[in-house]
């Protein structure tokens, strides 16, 4: 009898105990993260049927270094993202650009300015093709300091996003060793080509930018340790009147 109502109120007090602990957590959650809604956005589903041909993209395709200042919408971006390194296949390591042995030592982030892209808060973006998102890392307009870091590329501050390719060798030379570190920038050359040529079926136009100061990208970037700058990738709507 005294064995039954002890088990009863030890019940009770557990329970209590696990719906404290649950609101709890959630009230500690929301402390911690006060601007979750603005830090992460979910990117619209990108299409997979377009109105220019692979073949149109492939003769079009130039780099183009004057961009009219026109915003790109959030749809437009998510496309860029998917086509570089968006889950395609049966689970996150199958993606829309091949990587040697699908370790995928690459990350993609987009350096967007003030009204850039439509509904999207200036800052460094990240983005994480597993749930297709991006996150912000990084609040204000940094295209002019990358600019800068970019050996004073004009192109890298007029256009409206910047997407930066890195590489974290280790995925790659972990397995492969010295060999990986090849592995991984040949890795890096075909995501960018996917992005260039959806840049050019989307309308807009692209500028590859190899030239600029590696520790410095990074920092501006504020990339993790490891992560290598490999290239930028200017994008915007072509100047309809380029000053030659
Ligand atoms: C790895 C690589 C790095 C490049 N770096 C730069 C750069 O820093 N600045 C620039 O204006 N163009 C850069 N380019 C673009 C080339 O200059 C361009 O592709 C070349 O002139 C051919 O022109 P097209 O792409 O219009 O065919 C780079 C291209 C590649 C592939």
């Amino acid at each position: 009898m005294v064995t039954s109502r002890l088990a009863r109120v030890c019940s009770v007090a557990v329970a209590i105990g696990l719906v404290a602990a649950v609101t709890g957590a959630a009230w500690v959650q929301e402390a911690a993260e006060p601007a979750a809604a603005d830090k992460k956005v979910e990117l619209p589903t990108p299409v997979r049927k377009g109105t220019v041909s692979l073949e149109e993209a492939i003769q079009a395709r130039r780099c183009v270094r004057q961009y009219e200042d026109r915003a790109l919408s959030l749809a437009q971006l998510s496309q860029l993202l998917w086509a570089a390194n968006g889950v395609t296949g049966r689970n996150h390591r199958f993606r829309a650009a091949p990587s040697a042995g699908a370790l995928h030592p690459l990350d993609f982030y987009a350096v967007v300015g003030e009204g850039s892209v439509e509904g999207l808060a200036a800052g460094v973006w990240h983005y994480e093709p597993a749930d297709h998102e991006i996150t912000r890392l990084k609040e204000g307009d940094d295209r002019e300091a990358l600019a800068r870091v970019a050996l004073g590329q004009r192109q890298v501050a007029t256009a409206e996003v910047v997407i930066a390719v890195t590489v974290e060798f280790e995925r790659s030379t972990g397995k492969y060793g010295d060999r990986g570190r090849r592995y991984a920038v040949m890795d890096a050359g075909f995501a960018a080509e996917n992005l260039f040529l959806q840049v050019q079926t989307l309308g807009l136009a692209a500028c590859v930018i190899g030239a600029f100061r590696d520790t410095e990208v990074a920092e501006l970037l504020r990339l993790p340790e490891g992560y290598r700058p490999m290239l930028l990738l200017t994008v915007g709507y072509p100047k309809a009147n380029p000053v030659r």
